[in-house]
């Protein structure tokens, strides 16, 4: 298809990329021109407008609807909110934990997401944990957790602390054999690994923006899937969880027959145009190509780091957009990287180098002589 950009002209569009690494995506991505673009027009519509509110809604469900398509997804299946805690805490109490009280999770979730699930034993939850075994997890080391008790099943698609593929499809099959739902935080893989909700067949999905979106913080999407909405309502409410926001009637709690139910206050008006500004990029790769790219790169930079005597810790038979390595001191490693303008995600005993398609091999070449020079150092 002729419209859509080949890496190079994608990489144009990133003119914060001249004389800078991006490595970092899996944190932050890098700032577009889009992106740049974007924050100026929220203040643009503030100037002319005063108080935009159409104009800001216009952005919201626009975000809505994109990140709807992103997914397969209907907009209805889409909540827009600022995090993705703030997702899974809706997710969560909206089931009844009286009924089936298990949640299922693992040491490779992120831990905001593993942390709400904690906080709902007060709610009679009891969470049971898939190890992290330093090893690939398969979908048996769910099995074992999984039974008639469990309400709740969270998996990540990748993990956030080496880019692992988990193998969502089988677990969400484990988990509805025994009618539990299923929770995929799909926030370090939305944006270069192309998702079909239909085909992973969740029933919940999250992921915001900042990452390989190619925003900014402060929003998130939750897909609900369609018909699961109506059972119980969500804890947390607020004024755009109603029918009609706009009717402003304090006695009437009137929860929308679609994901829109799952929706709190006031909608993260800078985020969205963020969000949209890295849509309008997104939308002008095709996410296959892209997982492609980023594999290749990803897998030149592990098998070079390898060769260095590096210890990757990202498995080879599951590798997502990053290449984790073990270092005694990664914020170290991080900084010594920063000095050269490469910009990377330390995070617990790992330093992370991620990918878009943005990056090319000049990238994997300048991680490496970098490393390789620290460690003579
Ligand atoms: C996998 C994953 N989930 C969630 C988050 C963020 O969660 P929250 O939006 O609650 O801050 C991150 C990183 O910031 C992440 O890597």
């Amino acid at each position: 298809m002729s419209h859509l950009l080949n890496p190079t002209q994608f990489r144009a569009e990133f003119p914060s990329l001249d004389g800078a690494v991006h490595l970092a995506s899996c944190s932050q991505g890098a700032l577009s021109s889009r992106l740049a673009y974007a924050l100026q027009e929220i203040g643009h519509s503030l100037r002319e407008e005063g108080a935009p509110w159409g104009t800001w809604m216009g952005q919201v469900e626009r975000a809505r609807e994109r990140f709807a398509r992103l997914i397969g997804a209907e907009p209805g299946e889409v909540a827009v909110l600022s995090c993705a805690s703030e997702a899974a805490f809706q997710a969560a109490s909206s089931l009844d934990w009286a009924r089936r009280p298990g949640i299922v999770t693992t040491d490779l979730e992120f831990p905001s997401i593993a942390h709400v699930w904690l906080a709902q034993q007060q709610r009679g939850a009891q969470v049971r944990v898939v190890a992290d075994s330093g090893e690939q997890v398969a979908a048996e080391a769910y099995e074992e957790l999984i039974d008639e008790s469990a309400g709740l099943v969270s998996v990540p698609l990748h993990t956030y602390r080496n880019g692992a593929r988990l193998p969502v499809e089988d677990v969400v099959r484990l988990a509805h054999e025994q009618g539990a739902r299923v929770f995929v935080d799909a926030y370090q893989g939305a944006g270069v690994t192309p998702i079909d909700v239909r085909r992973l067949g969740c029933d919940y999905l999250v992921s915001g923006s900042l990452k390989y979106l190619l925003g900014l913080p402060g929003i998130a999407f939750l897909y609900v899937r369609g018909g699961l909405e109506q059972q119980r309502a969500p804890e947390l409410t607020g004024w755009f969880g109603r029918t009609q926001p706009f009717a402003f009637d304090p006695r009437l709690l009137d929860f929308p027959g679609d994901a829109r139910r799952f929706e709190t206050g006031t909608p993260p008006i800078p985020s969205a145009y963020a969000a949209n500004a890295g849509f309008d990029l997104i939308e002008r790769i095709d996410l296959h190509d892209v997982r492609r790219h980023v594999s290749e790169l990803v897998d030149e930079l592990a098998e070079r780091l390898t060769a260095e005597g590096v210890k990757v810790a990202s498995p080879a038979g599951a590798r997502g957009p990053q290449v984790a390595i073990a270092d005694d001191a990664p914020d170290r490693l991080a900084a010594a990287l920063a000095e050269r303008r490469i910009w990377t995600a330390p995070r617990g005993d790992l330093l992370r180098l991620s990918f878009h398609y943005y990056n090319d091999r000049s990238d994997v070449d300048a991680a490496v002589a970098a490393i390789s020079s620290y460690r003579r150092s």
